[in-house]
């Protein structure tokens, strides 16, 4: 999608669509007068009529030719204006562009200065227009043999333009917009990866796609293979992956060692392409969404690319362990006892807590770095779900200051970060009677336990956050700005964590 800002001064040819927004209990439009002075006396003359009062869900249109910006306007409320904040402004943009979907209609042209008001300003708002528009006008159609383009050569909406009425206002606007535009890019590349079922993700393909962004992007690819995995002694990945007949690998892209001196930050994601449990095998209901294990490897490779893209002044690696947790004659059995690259031994007691046993792995071998900070993402624990539906990641560490940034960047972005505590207590839960530790620490405080196991994997004096994305990285319905699927989760998230790095 073309995003544009278009002035008022600029010549532009009418849009199909013009979108603008009004509050609750105003009485006058303005800057809809100044555009669309017969539509806009209409919309007063619904004002003073309650006919339309600006209310969260009303909306006014016209249709009519010759009008000078679009032959459909279309006036939206927002609501109460102190109640307005990003996530109501996102949201409704996201609405707003699934609208324009459905009245194939190619340019759309968003009035800016309506859409604000509250605490929001134009330069993150001017971002938020931008991401919302590239992210609900995402479909993943590719295995459909009759594609909804087909049907009348629509394929959605193709160049949004923001019209911002205030002079000399869209200069500060234009790098908010190309910057949440990368951002939002690299949030469908990750849901592209992740809505990929397993026949075709598997780790060996997962590592071809990374190899395909370090191509496309210039990023440094290292893959670890079964002979290294061994070498290192990572009994986590490779017991895990036991069961496949695909290898396993280490996947680890790398951004900006010339940043070195300005700390270096890994960034460890899950990528189980496919979990099935293992001999500890899941109940077959919903099986067929554990493709989205592997939704933490995604978004970190997804995050590469757009760490890249925005030129962030930071040397950034991103470490993807990439296994399948498959049953097979000779796979993983509960009550084997492995040990991890670190030396630690672990007694798996269910083949299904896969997860922490390949991060673990993976984040002991991130201490090669000397990291500043480790912040992992995964699809660690069902009972995140439980904990916070779709609503919340969880979240938990060891290093307050970077807890709180992480905090804040969810705050901004609204993928929204709730800690957990990890005391001393939890780790009682873990520990081993033959081994040190358990991979499972009873039913009780499931997500936190499986937090309390990866931390026995973090370097001393090394800062860490860990991201339970299970319950925010699939959508089971859709939304505005995400159809039924893989979510891209974390992206947003992680891009805005690094911009604003401390
Ligand atoms: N990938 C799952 C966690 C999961 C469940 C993610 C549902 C998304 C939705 C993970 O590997 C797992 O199976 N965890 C087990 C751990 C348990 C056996 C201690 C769980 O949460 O049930
Ligand atoms: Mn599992
Ligand atoms: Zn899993």
């Amino acid at each position: 999608m073309k995003i544009n800002l278009v002035s008022l001064s600029e010549k532009r040819r009418p849009a199909d669509l013009l979108l603008a927004g009004a509050f609750e209990g105003v009485k006058s439009l303005n800057l809809l007068r100044s555009l669309e002075p017969e539509f806009a006396r209409t919309a007063e003359q619904a004002l003073k009529t309650k006919r339309f009062s600006g209310k969260k869900g009303e909306s006014l249109s016209s249709l009519s030719q010759g009008v000078r910006e679009a032959a459909e306007i279309y006036l939206t409320g927002l609501g109460a204006v102190d109640k307005f904040n990003r996530a109501s402004l996102a949201k409704t943009i996201a609405s707003l562009i699934r609208l324009a979907r459905c009245r194939k209609a190619k340019r759309v042209r968003l009035l800016f200065e309506s859409f604000l008001g509250g605490k929001i300003q134009a330069a993150p708002a001017a971002g938020i227009f931008a991401e919302a528009g590239v992210l609900a006008s995402y479909t993943f159609d590719k295995y459909k043999t009759k594609k909804e383009k087909d049907d009348g050569k629509f394929s959605g909406p193709e160049v949004l333009e923001i019209l911002v009425t205030k002079k000399g206002a869209e200069k500060n606007l234009g790098q908010n917009i190309q910057e949440a535009q990368i951002i939002a890019e690299g949030t469908l590349r990750a849901r592209n990866l992740v809505n990929e079922p397993g026949n075709v993700i598997n780790p060996q393909t997962l590592v071809a796609e990374a190899r395909k962004l370090a191509r496309e992007k210039g990023l440094r690819l290292t893959v670890l293979g079964p002979a290294d995995l061994k070498r290192l002694q990572m009994g986590g990945i490779l017991g895990v992956n036991q069961g496949s007949k695909i290898p396993p690998a280490l996947i680890i892209l790398e951004y900006g060692a010339s940043h070195k001196s300005k700390g270096t930050v890994c960034l460890v994601g899950k990528g189980v392409t496919f979990d099935t449990g293992g001999i500890s095998i899941k109940p077959s209901n919903d099986m067929e969404k554990m493709k989205y294990d592997k939704a933490g490897a995604c978004t970190v490779i997804a995050t590469m690319g757009v760490v890249r893209d925005l030129k962030l002044p930071l040397h950034v690696v991103g470490l993807a362990p990439a296994v399948e947790n498959m049953p097979s004659e000779n796979p993983q059995r509960p009550g084997d006892i492995i040990r991890m690259s670190n030396g630690k031994t672990v007694e798996v007691i269910n083949t299904d807590a896969e997860g922490r046993l390949i991060l673990g792995d993976a984040l002991a071998y991130a201490a090669k770095y000397k990291p500043k900070a480790v912040i992992d993402l995964a699809t660690l624990t069902g009972m995140c779900v439980y904990t916070f539906s779709d609503q919340a990641i969880g979240l938990m560490g060891n290093n307050d200051s970077l807890l709180a940034q992480i905090k804040k960047a969810g705050e901004e972005t609204g993928e929204r970060c709730w800690e957990l505590p990890l005391w001393d207590e939890y780790g009682e839960m873990i520990k081993g009677h033959h081994s040190d530790l358990l991979n499972t620490g009873g039913k009780y405080a499931g997500t936190i336990t499986a937090a309390m196991f990866l931390k026995e994997f973090i370097p001393p004096k090394t800062a860490w956050a860990h991201l339970d994305i299970a319950g925010t990285a699939w959508c089971d319905k859709p939304r505005a700005d995400c159809p039924q699927g893989a979510t891209g989760v974390g992206v947003r998230l992680l891009a805005h964590l690094l911009k604003n790095w401390k």
